[in-house]
């Protein structure tokens, strides 16, 4: 007869915490106590952090987008200056964010999820273009201003004092791209947007969760056998 305690033992899911692969033939259960908070990736989920900076940016970009958009559509009103009007600061912003995120996401980079396969290679260099462009764009309009010899205050915090030279060299790679480039920001953007839409309501392979909302009463157990390294 079977020992209590002798049986297959039932283990929680608990990515982060261990380098082996999680054992076979053990089914999970859900786990008794609240999830404490998890500042870290792991395959399951985006951490605090992560999700913090990837919902603050998303913000922060459509700000960027809405008002250059409100720009094109009615022109000069007081709702574009205001919007407009933070343009260079809530950049300068998101670039900061942007390097703090690239760093903090190579950090986490062997704790997350990796979708194996094809599929999974075009998401992560989808990814990638999106951290390319998120990082250039506004690194144009940085060195853009820098070349115009004006000093560099975003919300007023005194970041560069203006040189007073203007420097030709340095401004034209802004002219020539940092509005273009940030068009098609905007659009690798609905293309990251639309392919989770079809992971969530088409593949229904739990990507939204892993960044969004999680469901309520749900302390879903960890569906990757991705652990981390
Ligand atoms: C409504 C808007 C958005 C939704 C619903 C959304 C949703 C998501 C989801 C579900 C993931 C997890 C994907 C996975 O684990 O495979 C993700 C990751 C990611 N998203 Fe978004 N996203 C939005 C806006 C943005 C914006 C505006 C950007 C950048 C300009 C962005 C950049 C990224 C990046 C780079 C990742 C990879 C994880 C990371 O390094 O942070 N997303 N997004
Ligand atoms: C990631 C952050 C940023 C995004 C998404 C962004 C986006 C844009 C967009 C969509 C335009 C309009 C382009 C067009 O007219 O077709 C634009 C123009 C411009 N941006 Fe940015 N930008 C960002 C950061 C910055 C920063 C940091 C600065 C300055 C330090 C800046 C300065 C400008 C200037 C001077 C223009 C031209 C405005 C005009 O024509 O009056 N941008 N930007």
């Amino acid at each position: 007869m079977a020992k209590p305690g002798h049986g297959p033992a039932l283990r929680l899911a608990r990515p982060d915490r261990s380098a082996a692969p999680p054992p076979r033939n053990r089914s999970p259960q859900p786990e008794k106590e609240p999830t404490p908070l998890q500042w870290r990736d792991t395959p399951a989920r985006y951490g605090l952090v992560s999700r913090a900076l990837h919902w603050s940016m998303a913000l922060l970009f459509l700000w960027q987008f809405a008002g250059m958009g409100i720009r094109l559509a009615i022109g000069r009103s007081p709702v574009t200056a205001f919007m407009v009007g933070s343009h260079a600061s809530v950049g300068t912003l998101l670039f900061a964010l942007a390097l703090a995120r690239g760093a903090w996401g190579l950090v986490n980079l062997r704790r997350r999820h990796h979708e194996a396969g094809p599929l999974g290679r075009v998401a992560r260099l989808g990814h990638l273009a999106l951290y390319g462009l998120m990082l250039t764009v506004p690194a144009l309009a940085l060195l853009r201003h820098y070349g115009s010899g004006r000093a560099l205050a975003p919300f007023g915090l005194p970041l560069l004092p203006g040189s007073g030279e203007r420097i030709e060299a340095l401004m034209l790679p802004g002219d020539l791209a940092h509005g273009l480039l940030a068009w098609v920001l905007l659009a690798a953007v609905a293309g990251h947007v639309g392919m989770v839409l079809v992971h969530h309501f088409v593949w229904r392979d739990g990507t939204w969760p892993r960044m969004g909302a999680r469901q309520a009463g749900s302390h879903a157990p960890v569906a990757t056998g991705a652990a981390p390294r």
